[in-house]
């Protein structure tokens, strides 16, 4: 029973024509974020920062599920209304980040674990009790000088079939987030060399752990040379090399793969999506679970202010819907122009 609903949460996150909204920044990310925006970050601004966001009209259109912040899952919109149930009566799937970060890894320098198994069962059951669907755990792993170790990938990956494992019992289906970052002068090649490893690292963990894999969301990195690598490479490289490691590491079983954006503009995730899609069949859906590349207009546009919510939900709005063309393989640079994504306050 549990199973089947998990199949057809799973489905519906990576629905054709729809994608993720990542709105689970934990509170030093979102203070980051704010203070750019010199936006002082309180539970109030969070909450009508978030609120503005999921009221956005229409907004399920283009997103089929959003992340929530631990924070975000109890609070309640201006009128009363819990924001768990603003998404749902928007016809959006809740989903809830259950990782509580990372700690540095001893005798493993510039490395990290994702700390947040301890009592996980427990919150499980009260995140589903709340009304969420799904889960989100995001591991990190950094490209340098002999570096990531194995110890380093293969204790992450068990940390992520574990919390795979235990978000499937409490019948939550679970985006494992094993996330290449994009820091340093690494190569594209390197990158899909990692990126490769630490996926075929987690699926053999995820299936020693007995996960369902036709109940889990992958979220990876796009293939990308590092932001210091001064190689010229096209989107089309990037789709190229993208696709490989993905077809070589990730079973035919696994529903949907959603990508994170990772500090790329705006622009560039949804072309490189886009580009990912036009590049013919593949086993499994193909789609966004973007954070920076669906909010940096909003959140600009927004700016704290009452008075920009309706420009801030029409910037929000513009870029879902080219990341739900880019989803499908539909996106055209010509529809960036008019768009409300372009307005910086
Ligand atoms: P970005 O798209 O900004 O990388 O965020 C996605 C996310 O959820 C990171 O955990």
């Amino acid at each position: 029973m549990k199973t089947a609903e998990m199949q057809g949460t799973a489905k519906a996150l990576v629905a054709f024509g729809r994608g993720i909204l990542a709105a689970d920044e934990s509170l030093p990310t979102i203070g980051a974020r704010f203070a750019e925006c010199g936006i002082e970050s309180t539970g109030e601004s969070r909450r009508a920062y978030r609120e503005m966001l999921f009221r956005t009209p229409h907004i399920a259109e283009s997103i089929s599920g959003v992340i929530l912040f631990d924070e975000t899952i109890r609070q309640h919109a201006d009128d009363g209304m819990a924001m768990i149930d603003v998404l749902r009566r928007q016809g959006i799937i809740p989903g809830i980040k259950v990782d509580r970060g990372t700690e540095p890894l001893a005798f493993l320098p510039g490395e990290t674990i994702t700390e947040g198994l301890d009592g996980l069962r427990e919150r499980l059951e009260e995140y589903r009790e709340l009304g969420a669907r799904f889960t989100k755990w995001r591991a990190v792993l950094k490209i340098g000088h002999q570096l990531p170790t194995m110890p380093c990938i293969a204790a992450n990956a068990n940390l992520l079939a574990s919390f795979a494992a235990l978000s499937q019992e409490a019948g939550l289906v679970p985006i494992v987030e094993p996330e290449v970052l994009r820091d340093g002068d690494h190569t594209l090649s390197r990158c899909e060399e990692v990126t490769s490893q630490v996926l075929r690292t987690v699926f053999q963990a995820l299936g020693d752990h007995r996960v369902e894999l036709e109940a889990v969301i992958l979220k990876p990195n796009m293939i990308t040379p590092g932001t210091r690598c001064m190689d010229r490479i096209s989107t089309e490289q990037i789709a190229e090399a993208t696709l490989r490691c993905l077809r070589g590491s990730v079973p035919s079983e696994v529903p949907g793969i959603v990508f994170l954006s990772g500090g790329q503009t705006e622009v560039e995730a949804t072309e490189r999506l886009n580009a990912i899609n036009l590049r013919g069949t593949a086993p499994w859906e193909l789609s966004f679970s973007f954070g920076r590349a669906l909010q940096e207009s909003a959140l600009r546009t927004w700016n704290g202010l009452v008075a920009n919510v309706a420009e801030a939900q029409a910037a929000f709005a513009d870029r879902a819907r080219l990341n739900a063309f880019a989803r499908n393989g539909l996106y055209d640079s010509e529809m960036e122009k008019n768009q409300h994504s372009l307005v910086c306050n």
